[in-house]
């Protein structure tokens, strides 16, 4: 057992609800406290002095400075395996060119994919390593990883493998899910009905064989799978065991209600979903989670995450970090810009980005400071928690804890 602290506060996040509005008189701060660690896990959170004098020849990890606390981060939905990067795209959207025009001067989707596919898995790795050093440096620990930039049995392999390596270099958890059905690629012949059918017949066999991922997503939208195509496909992959998660409603309403009546884990982006349906998603199991680096990267509306919160939804907030949409990879800056466009209290966004983000991804073990819980913290240098959302990102993570240990930053 150690005994980590003293900290200035501590924001433990326990007892609050897994779904709903929060205020931040239900936050529970120790002021001056310490965290008491055993095995990985957290013991307990208290105030420093009782623990010091209840455990008087405990070894101590002393805190200098001023520090706050807060439970480690989770960014449920990630893209970052990918070759190539798309600042063509991002400067030709900005000076007003249509989605169609970009594609036709190679952007897009496809462009990714192909830079994707002629990477190597060694160049791969590396880059895919350094965006997983960039998250643990921002305080997340746990990272969700999806495929999508491969759309063949080769390449979705390849990115499946190169992010199953990276665990063996990261103490922080990848969680990897596939992304095969992110659009039908271009050089496959037939219909997307028949691409869904083949990504069933051939990927994910192979990726249960090699145990390479739980989790199956699927970007229905008009550009890529219609609902009825998707919802067949969704019910299959689930038959066959894998957890379901659903790119829904980002420019056109509708895929959120099939994530629900699949039993998606979650439904993400959720731009463009109508008030109809916000309702039926907040009555369900299924988290809703927002993506403000997505509307941040494509000049759109962000998720309706009050609306959400205040039907009673379990709302997570991820960057959605990827080549096109969401460059930015900065969580903290995306969340608490969300914040301040859709009103969420600090309890909210940090819910939405610690235990709600990991209950999306089926981790119940982390993500609040409570005796039993993974020991993944991180330490800002300042007096008060509330700075580290003001600061909009720019107040970097102090030190970052993962199983109690402290990572080299
Ligand atoms: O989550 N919406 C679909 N997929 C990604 C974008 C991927 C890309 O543009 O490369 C997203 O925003
Ligand atoms: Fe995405």
């Amino acid at each position: 057992m150690k005994l980590i602290g003293p900290f200035k506060q501590i924001v433990t996040l326990a007892k609050l609800p897994l779904r709903g509005k929060l205020s931040d008189d239900q936050l529970e701060i120790i002021n001056d406290g310490g965290l008491l660690i055993k095995d990985g896990k957290i013991e307990t959170a208290d105030s420093f002095q009782n623990l010091k004098e209840q455990f008087p020849n405990i070894e101590i990890e002393n805190i200098e400075g001023e520090q706050i606390c807060l439970p480690a981060f989770t960014d449920s939905h990630t893209h970052i395996c990918f070759g190539g990067n798309r600042a063509n795209d991002f400067a030709m959207r900005n000076a007003g060119k249509t989605y169609l025009e970009i594609a036709e001067n190679g952007g897009g989707i496809w462009s990714s994919v192909q830079h994707t596919r002629l990477a190597s898995e060694e160049e791969l790795l590396k880059t895919t390593l350094e965006r997983i050093n960039f998250l643990v440096s921002l305080g997340i620990t746990t990272v969700e990883i999806k495929s999508g930039y491969g759309l063949d049995v080769e390449n979705e392999l390849k990115m499946l493998r190169v992010i199953k390596k990276a665990q063996a270099f990261t103490k922080a958890t990848l969680i990897t899910t596939c992304l095969s059905a992110h659009l039908k690629p271009r050089d496959f012949e037939g219909s997307s009905e028949a691409y869904l059918q083949y990504v069933l017949d051939e990927i994910l066999p192979k990726v249960k064989e090699e145990n390479l991922a739980k989790r199956v997503d699927i970007f229905i939208e008009k550009s890529a799978f219609l609902p009825e195509e998707s919802k067949a496909f969704l019910l299959k992959a689930k038959e066959f065991g894998f957890e379901i998660t659903v790119h829904a409603d980002q420019f056109t309403s509708g895929s959120s209600r099939i994530a629900v009546e699949v039993g998606a884990k979650s439904a993400d982006h959720l731009e463009a979903t109508i008030d109809e349906d916000i309702e039926f998603l907040a009555k369900s199991e299924t988290v809703a989670t927002a993506l403000p680096g997505a509307s941040l990267g494509l000049g759109e509306k962000f998720t309706p995450a009050r609306k959400i919160l205040d039907a009673g939804g379990i709302l997570a907030i991820a960057s959605d970090w990827n080549p096109g949409s969401a460059p930015m990879g900065n969580l903290i800056t995306q969340a608490s810009i969300l914040a301040t466009f859709e009103k969420l209290s600090t309890a909210e966004v940090l819910a939405g980005i610690t235990f709600r983000s990991a209950f999306a991804l089926g981790l119940e073990d982390r993500g609040t400071l409570e005796k039993g819980k993974k020991a993944d913290f991180v330490t800002f240098e300042t007096d008060n928690f509330q700075n580290v959302l003001y600061q909009q990102g720019s107040l970097r993570a102090e030190t970052v804890y993962i199983d109690g240990e402290k990572q080299s930053s």
